[in-house]
This record gives C-alpha cells, structure tokens and sequence, in this order.
C-alpha cells in the first residue's frame, strides 16, 4: 500500500485501495512471489515486449527485458514485463505491415488496461518499432525505447554480406546463372550468425536509429550489436532510468515534438536509411497529434546529404557503424540541421547528448562535406501518377535513371509478376519502366514490399542491374535500385496508377520531382470509367477491417480510427 510521502502515482489504483479491488489486484499478482513492498506505491514499470520464437530480430528479448528489470529495482521500481503482438517481417504472410496497426492496438490497450506508470518498450524487427511507438504514442505515458540490437556482421567466403541486401544480390546471380544453388543455400547461416535484427541500414536499423534521433531511445541505442554486452548496460541504465522520468512525469508527448520529428527525417536521410521510415514516422506523428506531413520528408530532406557507407546504399555494415560512432557521430556531425534544444529521455538535449561524439572511422561516417551522396533525404514526387505523392530513394537509385522516359511494362498483381517475369518473350528492355498494381496498403493488402520488382533474367544476362520500377508497394529498406514506391492514391484505391497500360510513356524526373504518366487526361477518363475494384479476398475479420479503414500511403497507412491519443484514464473496474 503507498506510503504517504510519494506522489500516487498511477499503478495506485490498483493497488493501494484496501477494500476487495485492492486485495484482487495485489493478491493474485501474489501468486508470482512478489512481497509486500512491492505494493507500496512505488513506480510500476511496464516492460513490452516483442519477443518471439517466430520474429527471429526479437528472440533475445526476454534476456534484454532481465536486464531493465535489474535497472528498474536497483532505482526503486516495480518492473512487469508483458507481451503484445510481435510481427516478424521474414515469417508473416501476406506482411508483416498488415498487422502493424493491430500490434499497435495490442500495446495501446495492453498499457492502458493495466497498472503502469512507465513503459519500457522491446522493439527490433522492422514493423515491431513503430507498431510500439503507435500505440504507446496513444496512451502518452512516460516512454522509453530500447532497440533489440543489430546481427553481427555477416561473412561468406571472406566477404561482408549483409542482410536482406546479399540476398536480393545472390537471388539475381542465381536466376542469371552467375552463381550455383549449392553456394546460395551456403551463404543461409553465413548471413544470419548471431541473434539480433538486419544488420544493414535496413527498416529495423533505420527505425532503431529513429528511435535514437526522436529521443525516445538513449545514445547509442540503434547500433550496439544484439550481442554486444553493452546493449545489455544500456537496458538495464534504461530501466534506471525510465523510474526516474515517472517520477518527473517526462511524457512522451515532450519528447515527440515537431522538432523531434524534424531531426528525424534528416538523420534517415544522412544515414541513407529505409524509405519505410516515411510511412512509420507519419503514423507515429498522427498517433501524437503533431503536424508532420509527407511533402515534410522532402522539404526536410533536401540538402542532407548521406554520410553512413552503409549497404544498402554503400559497403560496411551497422556492426561497423557502432566503432565508428553510430548514430551520435552522424547526429554531431549534421550541426546546425539538427534542432539541438530537442528534448531526449535522459533529460538533456540531443545536442548535449551529442556534442562530443566521436567518430573513430571517417570512411564509415563521412564528414559532412565529403558524404557518399550527396543527396540523402528521400524525395517525393507529385504528378498525374501520383498527386497524393510517391517516394524514391535518390541514394540507392542509378543517378542515369534518375531522370529518364520509357514505354510501361504492366503487371496488374504479385501473381501476374510471378507469372511473367521470367518469360523469354517478355516485351521488356532497360528503357522499361516497370509498373506494379494493387500491392497498396488496401490492394495487397498491407503494402508489401514488393516494389522492388525482380529484373527478368533476359535483362541480367545481358548485365543490366537495374531499370526504373514503380509502384504502390514499399520495398524492404535492404533494397536497392531506381524504385518509385508508395504511390498514392493507391491502384486498388483508384488512383491513375489503376489506369497505366502496356506502352504508355511514363516520366519520371527526381530532380524536378515528377512523375507523370504520358496520356491524355480524355483517354484516362475513358478508362476510368471501364475500371473496376479488385475485389478483397477477404471478407471478415482484422482483414476487413484493416481494408475498410487503412488510409493511404502518404497518411502512414494508419487506420483512420487509431489517430490521436485517448491517454490512460479509464474509469470503470472489473468488479
Ligand atoms: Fe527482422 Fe530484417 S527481418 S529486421
């Protein structure tokens, strides 16, 4: 029962009453072996975790979650550790992106139902991080992200490979004959050799790093390795130190402020990170009622350059990154184009935090005046094929290809891609451009990444590596190539993407940042008007209901009813 000298918090609800509520509430928690004065009104923090069997990125969770836990009583706090919908983006048909709004309503609910003060949230694999962040961003507690940890670097025959990044590169060296079935099954346990997630600049590292430039997450947080024991100091300073922010009521809502977000997007530029961070950081900013828009990512993202030779985009990997600094280093390094008065989770500003990082490797981290491309921010085109916006990745696109016209090759679906693209008869050359339809957030659904389309292997063996790609899907942030990607509004939806047929000229000009699909707006009205909705394959359930309700792309592809927050009140008990 709370003593009289605390501030009540929260969790004393529940447990400080000393009529039936409160036997039922702290009895049965009893059960576990939990003394008295654990009961006493003290901080109860909130430990969310992910982990999985079945999300490989996350299965070293419950080792990291013993780790807050010491923290969290060595500072006088009660730690509950609870699991919530893990998503794992190797394992979940049809994507994991499908579940990433129901993940964020387990946590939203999970944290709201129950007597927390704190939270600590385990987050990892790609769609873990956001889907956490949503829902927590809804309930506006004190919040603090630990990230799971990237892989070790992965090694085949003496050379780096990285996650996601070796795959898509072998796959195409397979299908062109350049390299035998034998060695790719070989390079399976040489990509993946310790527990942790995708080891390239990929989603997982790009949201850990978000993780890190919004604040919610303490220096350092995104690029110790999985294994490293210094991620393991690191969760249990966490857990210290999420007992003190509920003592200083240190809300969420402080720390993801406009300008949180702001330097957000120039560290995913300046680290080439994932063109997925665009719809997560918009859904987690629609979550915390913050102005932040699509055109932001643009607007924001020009004139940073892109300073982490990180695969995708570059050679090394994030192991590689964390001796060269991570993400402080990069943070340091942008100066005047961080907001360096943002408020971070230890209480001081991300430019205290960061204005004596150093960088101990310059090839990885590049000075700002010497970056591996010169344009790192994502761009967001507009045009008849998209006017609610489309995005490319200027860093990992073909800077030849990056204005360019050429006559459509069409695939309505995944399956008519699968079908055809290895037809020898295929009408295809590298002056293509190849589109994608319904493989939106509604059309596939979940907006699978996918758009990074397979090149047909006439194309490989002829050594052309990459032609212009386009889409309403994501692409895996390990990807690479001149992929436009998440065009809005949506095929399925019945954006003019719908209406794109074989032939067509298409243009796509980054630096004018336009994207225009070259027929008279007579001839697309005609079409229009024969076009027809795909029907869902699905009728019930969370499907229907992700269907009838996901937004587009350039909103986050939240559902509609999931915006704002609701806090944590609730006033009714179950007795
Ligand atoms: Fe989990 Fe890449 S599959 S982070």
């Amino acid at each position: 029962m709370p003593s009289n000298n605390r501030r009540k918090f929260r969790s004393a609800e529940w447990f400080g009453p000393t009529d039936k509520g409160g036997f039922i509430h702290r009895s049965w928690m009893k059960n576990q072996g939990f003394p008295n004065h654990l009961f006493d009104g003290r901080p109860v923090i909130g430990i969310c975790n992910t982990w999985s069997e079945m999300t490989p990125c996350n299965a070293h969770f419950r080792a990291i979650a013993d780790a807050v836990k010491r923290g969290v009583y060595e500072a006088g706090g009660f730690p509950l550790e609870f699991p919530v919908t893990s998503l794992g983006e190797s394992m979940m048909r049809p994507t994991a992106m499908l579940f990433r709004n129901l993940a964020s309503m387990d946590v939203e609910e999970s944290i709201r139902a129950n007597p927390v003060d704190g939270v600590i949230l385990l987050v990892g694999c790609d769609k873990t991080t956001p889907a956490a962040l949503m829902g927590a961003a809804s309930c506006d507690l004190p919040t603090l992200a630990i990230s799971g940890g990237p892989m070790l670097n992965g090694r085949f025959r003496g050379e780096q490979i990285g996650s996601g990044t070796n795959v898509w590169k072998f796959s195409e060296e397979v299908r062109s004959g350049a390299m035998p079935l034998c060695d790719f099954q070989e390079a399976e346990s040489c990509m993946s050799r310790s527990a942790g997630h995708c080891m390239t600049m990929g989603t997982a590292s790009t949201m850990a790093s978000v993780v890190e430039s919004l604040g919610i997450g303490l220096p350092s947080n995104a690029a110790i390795p999985a294994v490293d024991s210094r991620r393991y100091a690191l969760a249990h300073m966490a857990g210290r130190r999420i007992v003190e922010m509920v003592h200083e009521d240190l809300r969420m809502s402080q720390i993801l402020t406009r300008k949180a977000f702001e330097n957000a997007v120039r560290v995913v530029g300046a680290i080439g990170g994932s063109t997925n961070a665009v719809v997560h950081l918009l859904a987690i900013a629609g979550r915390m009622g913050v102005d932040f828009k699509l055109d932001d990512w643009d607007k924001l993202g020009r004139g940073v350059p892109c300073l982490v030779n990180l695969m995708p985009s570059g050679k090394y990997l994030m192991e590689d990154f964390y001796y060269a600094g991570g993400v402080p280093a990069v943070i340091r390094e942008l100066g005047d184009l961080i907001h360096r008065d943002a408020l971070t989770v230890n209480g001081k500003t991300i430019g205290e935090n960061t204005a004596s990082a150093p960088c101990y490797n310059r090839d990885v981290i590049r000075p700002f005046d010497e970056p591996l491309v010169k344009q790192g921010g994502l761009a967001i085109l507009r045009g008849n094929l998209c006017p609610d916006g489309a995005v490319i990745k200027p860093s990992a696109a073909t800077p030849a290809l990056m204005k360019h016209r050429g006559r459509a090759v069409v695939f309505e679906t995944i399956e008519d891609l699968h079908t055809r693209i290895d037809d020898p008869n295929l009408e295809i050359d590298e002056t293509s451009v190849m589109v994608l339809k319904n493989c939106g957030p509604r059309g596939y659904p979940g907006m699978a990444e996918v758009g990074n389309m397979p090149l047909p292997p006439k194309l490989l063996r002829r050594g052309v590596t990459d032609i212009v790609r386009i889409s309403d899907a994501r692409m895996s942030g390990t990807a690479y190539g001149t992929v436009v990607l998440h065009i809005a509004p949506e095929a399925a939806a019945g954006g003019s993407l719908a209406l794109v047929e074989n032939g067509d000229v298409i243009e796509l000009d980054v630096e004018a940042r336009r994207l225009n699909l070259e027929v008279s707006d007579e001839e697309l009205s005609r079409r229009r008007a024969n076009w027809q909705p795909p029907q869902s394959p699905y009728d019930r359930g969370y499907y229907k209901l992700y269907v009838d309700h996901v937004m587009q792309a350039d909103k986050g592809a939240d559902l509609d009813f999931l915006v704002g927050r609701s806090g944590v009140i609730v006033t009714r008990d179950s007795h």
